[in-house]
């Protein structure tokens, strides 16, 4: 089966941009629907920003982002890649949680439409999935 991964930052709507209630509903709504769909992937949030990377087969990313378009505790979907992975990244994690590490502050903090925006969201990911299988 082919494997896609989408990455994108997005603008979280009013209580989501802080709120602990709104982010255990998205993680929880996450764990359990990607857990169906065979996705993983990981997600941050970062003043008032979403980071997000899903992998999976494409139908299930096609599904899940026609769902994530329509959710409005966010708006402002950039999607910084989507195209084929050779393997998954956070592959024991239907919803990765993470703090933000300084790189995506960083990059937040910056031009999303910057060239070098790609290779940053990549090296972030990467960076991350190795410290997520190194604790457990
Ligand atoms: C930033 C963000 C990330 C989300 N990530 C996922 C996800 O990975 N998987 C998922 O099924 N829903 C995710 N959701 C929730 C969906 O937009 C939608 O509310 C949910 O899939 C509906 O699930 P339900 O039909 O089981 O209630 C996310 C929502 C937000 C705001």
């Amino acid at each position: 089966m082919s494997l896609f991964r989408i990455v994108y930052v997005s603008d979280a709507v009013g209580d989501a941009a802080v709120g602990l209630l709104p982010w255990i509903d998205i993680i929880g709504a996450s764990d359990r629907n990607n857990r169906r769909d065979h996705l993983t992937g990981i997600l941050m949030r970062h003043e008032g920003r979403f980071f997000q990377a899903v992998e999976g087969a494409r139908v299930d990313l096609d599904r899940l982002m026609g769902r994530l378009r329509t959710d409005h505790r966010h708006a402002n979907i950039q999607i910084l890649s989507d195209g084929p992975i050779p393997q998954r990244l956070f592959p024991g994690f239907a919803m990765a949680q993470a703090d933000a590490p300084p790189a995506l502050k960083r990059m937040l903090a910056g031009s999303l439409t910057d060239p070098s925006v790609l290779a940053q969201a990549d090296r972030i990911l990467v960076d991350v999935s190795r410290a997520m299988a190194a604790v457990t």
